[in-house]
């Protein structure tokens, strides 16, 4: 007994625990605010800086004299990255990190199906507990302001409720698994492009409306347990330590407790760091040997400085013993929640969930001649054309990059689902990136090609023309600039000279599908030659397979656009008004700063076409079916209430066509009079229904009169103000079939 006393005050615990009770901070059945105050007291002042800031490049310490673990993070947001060394970006080349690879957050957007991200969060959630990560670093939900965002494709796309119905539940599914999820990038990482100096300048009303609801949504209704800041600035601070949106708007307005982690290397100084609401330091430099010290980490800002700064009376006590607690609910919510599920990983689920996210996923944007599905009866022979068919895209793209245990590439899952009932040609026609490799992963394939344009050109022209059909997979492919983290896209248009490339096949065969994949818009400038168009993302482990059964028919598509598909970059707000990539300047410190006025203000995406009565390529919304949907007339609950009131509309919608499939049914309001300037609509609701040829369902979307508001800076505060809205209710943003109106009084 003696010893066991002794051993106790040498841990710190009380007299009780030493005589078998378990502390307070140990013990499941109590309250979390319990056990995180039980763990603060006992623990040294060291050990409150150690915690809040990494050991590794992706893990902190825990405290190991208590028993509390180490937090140990993942990229994400599309899978689980592969392990690194260390202090290093390099492999450590494990051979068990193999992941499952999922579409990209675009795809999943791209489904307007709040089960698919549940789905989608649940399954990826299970890979990062199997390999006992505690923090997923994904959602990524930074608003689609410009399509040359490089990021884009590990986005949801433009529209804010759009984004809040699908970030909370992929959410939840993480969580579920005892795992965090990290939302990232808050808040305006909207641009690659000097992304450490990009400096967005825009109004409150801008940033309520536009930019902040889905990471609003994320901590209220997801209750997401960390946050990840911006490496950009925002009103003069970096967005990972931003009073303003750490302190006023997450920890303050939406009494947010969760922690907030900087991005990778996003820590520039102590105090600022200290006062602007950040929790945990990461990714501050690399290698712990260059930077003179034996452990480089005792020398982050959170580190020896903090440290040295709270003995010394520079800052208190309770600003970081605010940051522990957070630190601690974190543990206590995930690594210490000993009913946590074990988690799974490369699943048969996992493949079917890919599978099904990225099959509803797919947008189908155009398809004259019905030339989709193939008809095998007909089509016997079928020249597949393009680097794309062939390029495994799991691998590149920065961060989110993975080592996914297989990559079946489009011109595999066509041959496998075609068999011998057809003849499948393969023709380069381009060379876009015959590389393969990122971090350390490489894909395996040699994809060198030495030939000249000309000689690809007629290699790909005369199998054009021989063949029945022509399914043309072209796109980005995650290559720098081509989607890629740290730098955005030159132009819109497609890179290696596609564009013309699929002039010439639509000359010499006019049936012919051009599968575009890629993360966010391309021009199109020969979208009026050609037969279909399949909007095809980045779909993961099951690219081939998913894509041949769409193009098949075996799934029918049902993907809306996340966002405007433009036809230049003149009919985007951010382009067209605002500036881009901003000017040069310098701040109060002397450094280098891009100021990026958004002068679109809140005219993003559809809202800038809409009102300036512009007609994109395929608008926000727009995607078809291989069957059709008739909507009926819309009707409305109450012709009138109060703004505290729902509003339900029903809409008969109708599968006209042969074959079942789902319609997105969208609803958007227009505020017919108001004070203020205000979009023309505004998407407020939506529902995914499946129907069997013929078979007519009612729709029912409810709005809240509250959530149907402006943001009024002055008052800072949102304003319903009374009078008559409208409800649109249509297809897409550009196919608006039915209309109702209601009054607020
Ligand atoms: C990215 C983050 C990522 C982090 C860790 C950063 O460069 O911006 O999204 O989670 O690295 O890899």
């Amino acid at each position: 007994m003696m010893k066991k006393v002794l051993y106790s005050a040498l841990l710190g615990l009380t007299a009780a625990s030493a005589l078998g009770a378990t502390p307070v901070y140990l013990d499941d059945t109590k309250p979390i605010e319990e056990r995180v105050e039980d763990a603060l007291q006992r623990m040294t002042l060291r050990e409150k800086v150690n915690i809040i800031h990494a050991q590794s490049k992706f893990s902190a310490p825990g405290v190991p004299r208590l028993g509390i673990p180490e937090i140990w993070c993942t990229d994400g947001p599309m899978g689980v990255r592969p392990e690194v060394l260390w202090d290093e970006w390099e492999q450590a080349k494990w051979t068990n990190d193999s992941c499952t690879a999922f579409p990209s957050l675009t795809a999943l957007a791209a489904t307007w199906n709040p089960e698919m991200a549940m789905l989608y969060g649940k399954s990826l959630g299970e890979e990062a507990r199997f390999r006992n990560k505690s923090m997923l670093l994904g959602p990524g939900i930074n608003i689609y302001r410009t399509p040359l965002n490089g990021r884009n494709f590990e986005y949801m796309g433009e529209d804010p409720y759009l984004i809040s119905q699908m970030v909370v539940p992929y959410v939840k599914g993480v969580q579920s698994n005892g795992v965090a999820a990290c939302v990232k990038h808050f808040a305006l990482n909207n641009n690659e492009i000097n992304r450490h100096t990009s400096n967005p300048i825009l109004d409150d009303r801008t940033l309520y409306e536009i930019y902040l609801p889905g990471f609003r949504a994320a901590a209220q209704e997801g209750d997401a347990w960390t946050f990840m800041g911006g490496y950009n600035l925002f009103r003069g601070e970096h967005a990972s330590y931003n009073p303003i949106l750490m302190n006023d708007i997450l920890k303050g307005e939406w009494d947010w407790d969760g922690a907030v982690v900087s991005d990778w290397g996003a820590v520039h100084d102590t105090p600022s760091a200290v006062k602007g609401g950040l929790d945990m330091e990461f990714g501050s430099w690399t290698n712990g040997l260059t930077n003179g010290a034996s452990n480089a980490y005792d020398n982050y800002f959170f580190a020896e400085p903090y440290l040295k700064g709270i003995e010394d009376g520079t800052y208190s006590e309770t600003e970081l013993n605010d940051k522990v607690r957070r630190v601690l609910r974190l543990t206590m919510r995930t690594v210490m929640d000993r009913n946590r599920p074990f988690g799974s990983m490369g699943s048969d689920e996992h493949v079917a969930a890919c599978r099904e996210i990225g099959e509803e996923g797919v947008v189908l944007l155009q398809n004259r001649n019905n030339l989709l599905p193939l008809d095998l009866t007909k089509t016997k022979k079928i020249a597949v054309i393009g680097e794309n068919a062939i390029k495994m895209m799991t691998v590149g793209g920065g961060s989110s990059s993975l080592k996914a245990r297989y990559e079946v590439t489009p011109l595999e899952g066509l041959k496998k689902r075609i068999g011998d009932k057809a003849e499948i040609v393969y023709a380069r026609g381009y060379v876009g990136d015959p590389t393969g490799e990122y971090n350390g992963v490489v894909t395996g394939q040699d994809l060198t090609d030495n030939r000249t344009p000309e000689q690809l050109l007629q290699e790909a022209l005369a199998a054009a023309r021989e063949a029945d059909v022509v399914l043309f997979f072209g796109g980005l492919n995650k290559s720098n600039h081509q989607d890629c983290e740290d730098t955005d896209r030159k132009s819109l248009d497609l890179p290696y000279g596609q564009n013309e490339l699929i002039e010439a096949l639509a000359k010499a065969n006019p049936n012919i599908a051009v599968i575009n994949i890629s993360g966010t818009g391309v021009a199109m400038p020969w979208a009026k030659d050609v037969d279909s168009i399949l909007q095809a993302w980045y779909l993961g482990n099951e690219t081939g397979n998913t894509l041949a059964s769409v193009l098949l028919g075996d799934a029918n598509p049902s993907g809306k656009l996340p966002y405007t598909y433009y036809a230049s970059l003149d009919q985007c707000g951010a382009h067209k008004l605002g500036e881009y990539p901003g000017h040069k300047g310098i701040d109060a410190l002397g450094n280098e700063v891009w100021d990026m006025p958004y002068n679109e203000g809140i005219y993003v995406g559809y809202r800038f076409t809409d009102k300036n009565k512009l007609k994109p390529t395929f608008p926000f919304g727009h995607g078809l079916s291989y069957t059709t949907f008739e909507y009926g007339k819309a009707g409305i609950d109450k012709a009138e209430g109060s703004k505290e009131d729902e509003f339900t509309i029903t809409v008969p919608v109708t599968n006209t066509g042969d074959r079942t499939g789902k319609e997105v049914v969208q609803l958007y309001i227009s505020d017919k009079k108001s004070s203020v300037d205000r979009p023309v609509k505004e998407l407020k609701g939506f529902s995914k229904v499946e129907l069997a040829p013929g078979e007519t369902k009612e729709v029912s979307i409810t709005v809240k009169g509250s959530d149907l508001g402006y943001f009024d800076a002055e008052k800072h505060a949102w304003v319903v103000e009374p009078g008559v809205f409208e409800a649109l209710v249509g297809a897409s943003a550009g196919d608006i079939r039915t209309k109702t109106k209601f009054n607020i009084r």
